[in-house]
């Protein structure tokens, strides 16, 4: 497969930089998660710190209660979104490698809010098939290839008023490529597609450069 990613401006990495240096602050926490990533030998494709204050900022906009994540890896996310929750709010976390599983339980107990989070092991679309709502925020960002069922399974557990956001929807600008043979970019485009034909979705996709490179996130509201 022959991507045509071009080099990533340096500037985009300094300007996360910036903003994290100006509005993050310090986190402790955080950064024992990563740590403990990489000594998991965990990949290094969590959010960025910016990206997860924006989860979390989104979260807490939406008001949310119970919150369903796709996609734990070492619950870097998870973290994030478990701290916009109340106290008797709840998020649920679907992981399908056992090993990244027990990392993440690992931060999620270092961080204080095992009592919120759960972590269910399994490949998430049989994980959401046994689930019942109603969840008020979801957070997608495991196997893009299933994106659009894990968008359906979104829609059958979503309250009204529900926020759904999704990760790495640009990937570099690849969306863009319809005669791509990589299943990611099959993926993100069928989620596209699924998303313009669901009339209960109010959306948009926003593109974002950083640490992360050029990706982006949907952002949508279930509306019916
Ligand atoms: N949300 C995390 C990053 C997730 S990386 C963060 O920002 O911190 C994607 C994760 O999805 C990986 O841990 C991978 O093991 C998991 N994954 C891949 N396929 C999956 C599947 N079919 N079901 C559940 N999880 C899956
Ligand atoms: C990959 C997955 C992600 O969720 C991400 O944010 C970045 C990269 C990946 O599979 O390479
Ligand atoms: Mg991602």
């Amino acid at each position: 497969m022959v991507e045509r990613t071009e080099a990533p401006d340096p500037r985009w990495a300094e300007v996360d930089g910036y903003i994290a240096d100006r509005l993050l602050g310090t986190d402790e926490t955080q950064a024992a998660t990563l740590a403990a990533n990489a000594a998991g030998g965990l990949p290094d494709i969590d959010v960025s710190p910016a990206q997860g204050r924006m989860l979390h900022l989104l979260a807490r906009m939406a008001g949310a209660r119970r919150i369903l994540e796709v996609g734990t890896l070492g619950g870097y996310s998870t973290i994030e979104l478990a701290r916009a929750l109340p106290a008797v709010g709840r998020l649920v976390s679907l992981e399908i490698d056992p090993h990244h599983a027990a990392v993440a339980r690992g931060n999620i107990a270092r961080a204080g809010i095992a009592d919120r989070v759960e972590v269910l092991v399994g490949p998430a679309a049989e994980t959401l098939a046994t689930l019942d709502g109603p969840f008020d925020f979801f957070f997608i960002d495991a196997d893009k290839p299933s994106n659009v069922t894990y968008l359906r399974e979104a829609l059958r557990l979503a309250r009204p008023g529900a926020t759904i956001v999704v990760d790495n929807v640009i990937r570099e600008g690849r969306v863009l490529d319809a005669s791509s043979d990589d299943s990611r970019v099959v993926g993100t485009r069928a989620l596209f597609n699924a998303i313009a034909a669901e009339p209960r979705l109010t959306a948009t996709a926003v593109q974002t450069v950083g640490v992360k490179k050029w990706d982006g996130f949907v952002l949508a509201i279930v509306t019916g």
